[in-house]
């Protein structure tokens, strides 16, 4: 109803994509040979000189094993199934003739998070099919966790942050229509040819409409594990659309997993209860795999990179100045009994850690994302191998998320609804109905979150203005619509004035 579904405009950015990568490629024209682990090891430490983490410093590996471990997990492919050759992107003629700004694609248009100093690998989360030398492999390209889990902000790549500007609608359109028939310009009968022809079936035939988001940089990922669970045992068969529900959420950080490791329920609602949130396994379900790659494959993978990295991940500093005199009366407000945030959000240290309650409240925000876990969801769900590693129950309130980095998981709330934390914490009837996705890529360092637009110009024009303009818009976010309200946690009568709030503000930025 609200999507803005115009062929041309995808037919040009699925071009400008693929000529964007084209572009960045350093690889000959055609049939590009597969880039070789040990390359891509020779350059990881300075592939890495600006992208920002923090480890749990009691980790008792040396920093060479953390290395490797974060090598792994960053280039990991769970041996996929589904590739994109790069052949796709060099050979096609007509995406030569729409050559865009590499930036521009890559970055604003799929909205992935370029990664700068990576002279092989354009952006976070894309993994290429790193062979050995000499197998007669072609290069081909797959997706992983850090195309959703890696943020930039103020040009400044953070890994483990939640994507603000990734679009799965964009990505998956464009790379269908530049796998059909029409598009598709290799040799017949090549491997190559043969791989795209495999992708587009398989992006075709995944294809379901809860699974695309309203807006961009949220994402239906819960929905689209219903589905995927749904559709093994019922041979391939997608359930209806109605019985899929709709609850688009932003990406939260990896460094949660820390704070939510002695708790064991995961995600928004905490629905999931087990040792690691394995949800996350049926991403590689889209890509057309079955339960026996699951077992085998993915999910013992997936269990070594939360052991191994994500438990590790510890949230990054606030990287501008904090007025310390300020944020310690933030603190005697966020603990006091009057107040009472940290009743629900506990306690912390001032180092990245958290004592996390685990306290799931009811604090009148959207409710359509506690919904997407339904009886047929929850069916499914106990006929998948994931049964084995945890439980689904429907839950009745959302998680009194762990606020460890909350300058850095903006926009606020599960849904993404509430641009800052100056927002989040004032009237309710304050708090802007309409604003700028890709706006996100900046810091509001007063109000701390995200600018509500990129040009200034638009803060003239007002609300009702800006409703009709972009209401429609997936590149703004529209607090009308399914899903998207930005009501709730309205603790605004407590906070009572500015000074206070402004005083929990300059808190939170420690956390
Ligand atoms: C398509 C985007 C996407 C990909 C790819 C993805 N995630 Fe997520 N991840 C999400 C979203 C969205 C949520 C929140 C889901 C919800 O609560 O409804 C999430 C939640 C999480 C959480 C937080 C759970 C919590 O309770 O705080 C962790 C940890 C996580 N994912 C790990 C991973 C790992 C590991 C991978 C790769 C195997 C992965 N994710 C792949 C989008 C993604
Ligand atoms: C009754 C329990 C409760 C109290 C008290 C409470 N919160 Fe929350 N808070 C929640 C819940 C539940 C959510 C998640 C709601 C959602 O996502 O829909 C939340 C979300 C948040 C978020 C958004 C985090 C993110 O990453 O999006 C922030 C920030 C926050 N709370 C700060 C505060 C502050 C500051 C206070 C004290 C003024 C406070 N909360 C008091 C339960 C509470």
């Amino acid at each position: 109803m609200f999507r803005v579904r115009s062929i041309h405009v995808i037919a040009l950015a699925f071009g400008v994509i693929a000529a964007g990568l084209g572009m960045l490629s350093i690889w000959p024209r055609t049939a590009a040979p597969a880039i070789t682990r040990d390359t891509l090891a020779s350059s990881f430490a300075s592939d890495l000189r600006h992208v920002v983490y923090e480890w749990d410093p009691s980790d008792p590996r040396s920093e060479a094993d953390r290395r490797q471990a974060l090598f792994e997990f960053m280039y990991e492919t769970y041996d996929a199934s589904a590739w994109i050759p790069q052949s796709l992107f060099d050979s096609n003629l007509v995406t030569q003739a729409v050559v865009g700004d590499v930036d521009t694609i890559v970055g604003e248009k799929v909205g992935l998070v370029l990664w700068r100093d990576n002279r092989r690998v354009p952006a976070f989360g894309m993994a290429p099919n790193a062979g050995t030398p000499g197998d007669g492999q072609t290069l081909r390209w797959t997706v992983n966790c850090l195309v959703c889990h890696t943020a930039e902000i103020d040009g400044v790549a953070y890994l483990g942050a939640g994507t603000k500007t990734f679009d799965e609608l964009w990505l998956g359109e464009a790379l269908k229509r530049l796998t059909s028939d029409e598009w598709r310009r290799l040799p017949r009968g090549s491997e190559d040819a043969a791989a795209a022809a495999d992708a587009h079936r398989i992006l075709s035939s995944h294809h379901h409409d809860k699974i695309d988001s309203l807006t961009r940089a949220r994402s239906t990922a819960f929905a689209a594990s219903h589905v995927e669970l749904y559709m093994r045992p019922h041979n391939g068969e997608m359930p209806r659309v109605e019985d899929v529900g709709r609850g688009d959420v932003k990406t939260p950080p990896l460094w949660h997993t820390a704070a939510k490791m002695p708790i064991g329920r995961w995600y928004a609602d905490g629905s999931f209860h087990g040792p690691f949130p394995l949800m996350a396994s049926s991403m590689e379900l889209e890509k057309d795999r079955g339960f026996d790659a699951l077992i085998q494959v993915v999910m013992p993978r997936i269990k070594r990179d939360f052991e191994s990295v994500v438990r590790h991940l510890r949230p990054p500093r606030y990287p501008y100045e904090v007025d310390e005199a300020l944020a310690a009366r933030g603190r005697e407000l966020f603990d006091s009994k009057d107040v009472g945030c940290s009743q629900c959000h506990g306690e912390y240290d001032g180092n990245g850690h958290v004592r996390w309650p685990g306290a799931h409240a009811e604090v009148g925000t959207d409710r359509s994302r506690l919904d997407v876990v339904s009886d047929g969801f929850v069916a499914a769900f106990n006929a998948s191998p994931l049964a084995a590693e945890g439980a689904l129950a429907t839950s009745r309130s959302y998680a009194a998320t762990p606020l460890t980095g909350v300058w850095a998981n903006f926009p606020y709330l599960h849904n993404g609804s509430v641009p800052t934390l100056h927002h989040l914490l004032g009237p309710v009837s304050a708090r802007p109905r309409i604003f700028e996705v890709l706006a996100a890529k900046r810091l509001d360092r007063t109000r701390v979150g995200q600018p509500l637009y990129t040009n200034p110009r638009d803060a003239q024009l007002g609300e009702a203005a800006l409703l009709r303009r972009s209401g429609d818009d997936r590149n703004w976010f529209n607090a009308a619509r399914p899903g998207c309200g930005n009501a709730g946690h309205d603790f605004w009568s407590r906070i009572q004035t500015d000074a206070n709030r402004r005083a929990l503000i300059e808190y939170l930025k420690t956390l």
